[in-house]
């Protein structure tokens, strides 16, 4: 046990938490465990919470505590002598941080902020009522809402699941004869979304770091390339335009000073045709596209979040060289066969991320790596030669 166990009453987001303090992260995914060895590098002591024994993250933390979202009794014990209490993913109940928060417990980013990313619904009605730039939508209580819909709303369209969709999970695209009650189904929630199709020219997300006193540090744009709505390749710097990556990285800054994050948000984007940007959906976590900081930038995402919810000074953004991040999914593993490492590593410049998942399920994300390039069609032209070894197509 870590003996520097102070729970102040009430939490003071102002004091600094130096290492060797405890961070508790809540979800024991690969974010969490490249917070972990972010947390760890600074010499913080970390404990978990997931429900998995062997999570990727327990892998690295000094601590792990095993049990359900919801089991309140365990998450209590978990968060005493924790400084500070932060969570990798956002499909959590907030009554629990919402307690801790009432005992004195430090959670950064707040519940109140975790409330608006984790439901599409209150998302999507806070960037609107805001002024935020989104897809149009229509909230859908249930089917019949979904087959009035189809008289006047405009088609295609994609409907998602208000509450626990990622990685393109619970969402339907619609065309404009289609069957709602099938569709309903398919898309699997209580609530849904329907939001107009976007026939954007790219995707890309911009990660900024908030800290309470409302300094902010933010990422550079980065360029995101899906395959089957997952995350398959991102690159930074993305290909945009300096005013188009300018008002990105403004518009995340602005996001994230409404929504007073402390720690790290991340706002997904659709740029249009016309040059108009979208806001896709809201993040206050480290994300898939920022990777590549992990071996790109001084300081990572995820350092920059320990940062941040800790009350440090702020680490540089600054990217040493291009980046090519390529997400590995479980479809690589034929018959729970690895891919061949060996011939991926031999790009010298190539960085393999493993989480310690045991099972390559299909869509499951299993690792990533990441190319450094002199330029950026240097490292897209190593990506490429790196994808050929796994099977997939080239990235233009
Ligand atoms: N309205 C839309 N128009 C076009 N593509 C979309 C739309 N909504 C989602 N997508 C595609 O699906 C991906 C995943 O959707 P998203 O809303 O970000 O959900 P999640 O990442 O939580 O699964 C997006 O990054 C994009 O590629
Ligand atoms: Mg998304």
């Amino acid at each position: 046990m870590n003996p520097n166990q102070i729970i102040p009453k009430t939490p003071n987001t102002t004091l600094s938490i130096p290492p060797p303090a405890t961070i508790g992260i809540i979800g024991g995914g690969q974010l969490g465990r490249m917070l972990a060895i972010e947390a760890k590098k600074l010499g913080y002591y970390v404990r978990i919470f997931d429900p998995q024994r062997n999570a990727p993250a327990a892998q690295v933390a000094d601590e792990a505590y095993i049990g359900h979202f919801d089991d309140l009794e365990l998450i209590q014990k978990f968060a005493q002598g924790c400084h500070v209490i932060t969570y990798e993913f956002e499909n959590i109940s907030t009554r629990p941080l919402c307690d801790l928060v009432e005992k004195g417990v430090r959670v950064s980013p707040s519940p109140d902020v975790l409330a608006i990313a984790q439901n599409r619904e209150k998302e999507k009605n806070f960037l609107k009522s805001n002024g935020f730039p989104c897809a149009d939508f229509l909230i859908l209580n249930n089917v019949t809402e979904l087959s009035i819909a189809a008289n006047d709303f405009p088609f295609p369209a994609c409907l998602k699941s208000s509450e626990f969709g990622y990685d393109g999970k619970g969402q339907v695209r619609l065309e404009k004869e289609f069957d709602a009650v099938e569709a309903w189904k398919k898309m699997g929630g209580k609530k849904g979304i329907l939001e107009r199709w976007i026939d954007f020219s790219a995707e890309l997300s911009v990660i900024c770091a908030r800290w309470q006193d409302g300094r902010t540090v933010a990422f550079g744009a980065i360029e995101n390339l899906h395959r089957n709505h997952i995350l398959d390749t991102s690159i930074s710097p993305g290909r945009f335009s300096p005013e188009i990556a300018q008002k990105a990285e403004n518009l995340a800054i602005e996001i994230a000073h409404h929504l007073r994050v402390v720690g790290l948000l991340t706002v997904e984007m659709f740029l249009e045709p016309s040059g108009k940007l979208l806001v896709n959906e809201l993040a206050p976590r480290p994300h898939n596209s920022g990777h590549f900081t992990f071996d790109a930038c001084f300081c990572s995402q995820f350092e920059q979040h320990i940062r941040a919810i800790c009350n440090l000074p702020p680490g540089s953004v600054e990217q040493f060289r291009p980046a090519v991040m390529v997400n590995l999914l479980g479809d690589f593993w034929h018959q729970e066969k690895s891919p061949n490492w060996i011939e991926l590593l031999n790009e010298p410049c190539l960085k393999l991320h493993l989480y310690g998942k045991d099972q390559p399920r299909t869509g499951r994300k299993m690792g990533h790596f990441t190319i450094l390039g002199y330029n950026l069609d240097h490292a897209i032209k190593k990506t490429n030669t790196a994808r050929k070894i796994l099977g997939l197509p080239s990235i233009t």
